[in-house]
């Protein structure tokens, strides 16, 4: 990992703020976060971890909903990476292997890796408010001309709040005497005249220090420095510690890739935006071994192959974006290489600009070249068809689990003022928490009977649900909420013709099919 971590800022190009218009429209959003946050609550997608102490910064709790949904945009990565991974550039399907590594190991794999030394963001305290913030997440509002007005500290993509205290703290001035830049751009000097985001007073800034984002822990009895253990900050390095097992124990020929997804941690200065950066969350990478030959085709490939996998699970290609790393940007590891690729998703709070969805990173030999120095341990490959011993070079897609969550839950959420719940949830079926509910149109006549035999024949296959209560309309409204894609009333006419109707979720549009035809109907959808 990198000594200084690049996390993308939302634009890197910041328009200085031209008047209170233009500001507006550059905070017009598609989807409002409060109103998809209480949704999430609303509904069981999410939920803040510990809500009954008040809750603990920076960790999510997962409901029922938002464990199937995720679970179910898992399962999608791992079937289409390991299970089924895509067809190679030359049409031959690709050899990729699952593991599912310790969440701590050695220290001194992170020692190897660079985490102990260098896995470090910069952040700043205010001395008034006690306030932490990482020092490349802050933006300084400053006048152009008057050195005598005190500047205002701003969190990166908030500018609504500025606009306040600007019109509070600065009255009778314009905002277009006024130019935005980031606090890096800033002497230490210079924080003297700043005042903190959330400060009254200018000057409680401290100047910048590197702080260690790995969680501490002991392992044993014996709590001392000989015990400190870490939990893992990325899932890559349990990949890389078992390249050499995975080697002697699967029938792999490089170029293979070794793909595991599970929980990381990082003690994160600013954890925010809900889940997007949080403090415990759940990685999906794969890690691609190829000849280092070869590393610059297949590193296109699967910056080209993540982009459109993305879109396969229901993101819009118009809030997507492929966007290079800039040389500033480069982490150690992929110096020397064909750079890293990010995979940005327009989120509502990086709107107009994008927010890092995945990383796709040439990682050159760093990782194993650097385990096999540290743990003197031969780590070369022999490859028999160029008789040739070398470290392969690694490709490497990390995409953020429970980050693609977020994405798809803004991509869903979509207002519709005509329709009882004023929402539906427009998730890819194959990302639906509920594929189907079934409705006996009222509790009698026979339809809970046969609502209830249709309920036990799909089961077995699908996430289904079957709701008897309240009028038929609310039951639509609660199934638009949780983004179910298809609801079957069981209605008089049902016990006579055997057949059922089917709403469709994002249409609202209904159609009558046979009975006998719904686990057909449902399967052709799931695809
Ligand atoms: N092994 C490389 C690596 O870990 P990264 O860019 O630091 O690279 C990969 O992380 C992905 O993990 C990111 O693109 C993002 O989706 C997700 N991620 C990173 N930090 C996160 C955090 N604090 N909260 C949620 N997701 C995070």
């Amino acid at each position: 990992m990198p000594p200084a971590r690049p996390e993308v800022p939302a634009e890197r190009e910041r328009p200085a703020l031209a008047g209170a218009d233009d500001l507006c429209e550059e905070c017009t959003l598609t989807v409002s976060m409060d109103d998809l946050v209480a949704l999430c609550k609303r509904r069981g997608f999410i939920f803040p971890a510990s809500e009954l102490y008040q809750g603990i910064n920076g960790f999510w709790d997962y409901g029922p909903l938002g464990t199937e949904l995720k679970n179910n945009l898992r399962d999608a990565w791992w079937h289409d990476m390991v299970r089924c991974p895509p067809l190679g550039p030359d049409g031959t399907p690709l050899s990729i292997v699952g593991v599912d590594t310790a969440i701590i190991q050695n220290p001194r794999v992170w020692e190897a890796s660079g985490h102990v030394g260098g896995f470090n963001d910069p952040m700043v305290d205010c001395r008034e408010t006690k306030n932490r913030y990482r020092h490349d997440h802050l933006m300084v509002l400053r006048h152009r001309d008057d050195a005598t007005v005190p500047m205002f500290a701003f969190m990166e993509g908030e500018p609504e709040a500025v606009h306040k205290k600007l019109k509070k703290l600065a009255k009778g001035r314009e905002l277009d005497e006024f130019e935005t830049l980031a606090l890096t751009e800033l002497a230490v000097a210079d924080f003297a005249h700043v005042i903190g985001p959330d400060a009254k007073a200018a000057g409680t800034l401290t100047e910048p220090r590197q702080f260690n984002l790995m969680f501490k822990t002991y392992v044993g009895a014996v709590q001392n420095e000989d015990s400190i253990a870490y939990l893992r900050p990325e899932t890559a390095q349990g990949i890389f510690l078992n390249y050499k097992n995975v080697l002697d124990t699967m029938r792999v020929k490089v170029p293979f890739g070794i793909a595991q997804i599970g929980k990381a941690f990082r003690n994160e200065v600013t954890p925010r935006n809900y889940i997007f950066r949080s403090r415990e969350f759940e990685q999906m990478e794969m890690e691609w071994f190829c000849h280092p030959d070869d590393a610059k085709t297949w590193h296109e490939f699967w910056c080209k192959q993540r982009g459109q996998w993305w879109q396969s699970v229901g993101l819009r290609s118009d809030d997507l974006q492929l966007r290079p790393h800039e040389a500033d940007e480069l982490a150690h590891y992929a110096k020397g290489g064909a750079g890293t690729f990010d995979i940005e998703y327009r989120f509502p709070f990086t709107a107009p600009g994008y927010g890092e969805l995945e990383g796709v990173a040439h990682r050159v030999d760093f990782d194993l070249k650097q385990h096999q120095e540290h743990a003197k341990s031969k780590l070369q490959y022999f490859d028999a068809e160029r008789k040739e011993r070398y470290l392969p070079h690694v490709i490497e897609p990390a995409g953020g689990l429970t980050r693609g969550v977020l994405a798809v839950l803004c991509e869903a959420y979509t207002a519709d003022p005509e329709r009882p719940s004023k929402v539906y949830m427009k998730f890819h079926p194959r990302l639906a928490p509920i594929k189907a509910a079934i409705f006996p149109l009222v509790a009698k006549e026979g339809m809970p009977e046969m609502a209830h035999k249709l309920y036990q024949e799909l089961r077995t296959r699908y996430a289904v649900e079957i709701d008897v209560k309240q009028a038929v309309g609310k039951r639509y409204a609660r199934m638009d909420e949780a983004g179910t894609p298809y609801c079957f009333t069981i209605d008089g006419d049902s016990l006579g013709d055997q057949t059922v109707t089917v709403r469709d979720r994002d249409t609202a549009g209904q159609q009558r099919i046979a009975i006998d035809k719904v686990g057909d109907f449902l399967a052709e959808r799931m695809r």
